[in-house]
């Protein structure tokens, strides 16, 4: 997350967060895919968006992880906008490679809701991964 912190703050874009970014529940797979989604979620927000703020929420749940990354710029057309770059179907890739999936909402600015089953690291371990 500093890394998120410094590509927004040389763009001049605000940037808020709430919840935990350790993640020290979740297993190692998950939280490197989820780092790399939220890295492109803003790659892209700095490079198309031209939003002035952003903010990323973490919400941990006894089953799920939703990492909400929205911008209050341009929006974003819809299914559509896969086809433009692999950057979004990357993410989407990604996340379905560890059972989670991604929902774009497009109103005021664009909001990725990513969401992952929360695997704990015990359970990894168990499993011998
Ligand atoms: N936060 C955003 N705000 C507005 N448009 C966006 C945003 N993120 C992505 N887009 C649009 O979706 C397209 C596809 O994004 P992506 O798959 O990452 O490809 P790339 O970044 O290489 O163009 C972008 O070209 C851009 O038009
Ligand atoms: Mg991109």
């Amino acid at each position: 997350m500093f890394r998120i912190s410094q590509i927004l703050k040389a763009a001049q874009i605000d940037f808020t967060l709430e919840g935990d970014p350790k993640l020290a529940d979740t297993s190692l797979m998950t939280e490197n895919v989820l780092s790399m989604c939220v890295k492109e979620a803003v790659t892209n927000i700095v490079k198309h968006s031209s939003a002035t703020a952003c903010s990323i929420v973490i919400e941990p749940s006894s089953t799920d992880l939703i990492v909400t990354v929205k911008d209050n710029g341009i929006g974003m057309g819809g299914e559509s906008m896969y086809s433009r770059g692999h950057g979004l179907r990357g993410i989407r890739e990604r996340l379905e490679f560890v059972n989670g999936s991604m929902q774009i909402i497009s109103e005021i600015g664009t909001i990725i809701r990513m969401k992952v089953p929360n695997v704990f690291r015990s359970q990894e371990k168990e499993a011998g991964i």
